[in-house]
């Protein structure tokens, strides 16, 4: 049985991975929009790999027999000046999310529930990779700056990224 402030802890989670998921989706359309068909496509990626954390937490509730709760999802900005200021501000996003697995954590250590420190190793583990991969991309950014074929070249790289169902979802 799930104990209740990990279980409310745990659905406030599941809110911010959907508002995660509606953010990457409004950068996504921004950046077709602005003609920029790979980097939209690298945050359609992010899009999906958003709600499949968001079905993580859905059916690890379950599997404890917790209860799931979803709240309604806040809106979103729809504008930004450019493909880097999009990941400055992922990064930004990010950081806060990593704040909040982290606080997700800690709770499941006072409560002693050693189940979900476990299966929260896993998120622990992709935040250091989101982390890293939008950093990386932020310096190539501020290296291209304003140069039309760098940013050309970067949103075909960028563009190549596919989408994998994380092993948790693949069966
Ligand atoms: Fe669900 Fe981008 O962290």
């Amino acid at each position: 049985m799930l104990n209740k402030r990990v279980e409310e802890a745990l659905n406030a989670q599941i809110n911010a991975e959907f508002w995660s998921a509606y953010f990457y989706l409004s950068m996504s359309s921004y950046l077709a929009h602005a003609g920029y068909p790979g980097f939209s496509k690298w945050f359609g990626v992010q899009f999906k790999e958003e709600q499949d954390h968001a079905q993580i937490f859905v059916n690890y509730i379950l599997s404890r027999g917790g209860k799931v709760t979803l709240k309604p999802i806040a809106e979103v900005k729809t504008e930004w000046t450019s493909p880097l200021n999009c990941f400055e501000e992922t990064l930004a996003h990010e950081n806060n999310v990593t704040a909040m697995i982290n606080n997700l954590y800690s709770v499941a250590l006072e409560e002693k529930d050693f189940a979900t420190q476990s299966m929260l190793k896993w998120y622990i583990d992709e935040q250091v990779e989101e982390e890293k991969t939008v950093q990386d991309t932020i310096d190539n950014l501020r290296l291209i700056k304003d140069n039309g074929f760098g940013l050309y070249m970067l949103d075909k790289e960028l563009g190549a990224r596919t989408y994998t169902a994380p092993a948790q979802l693949s069966e």
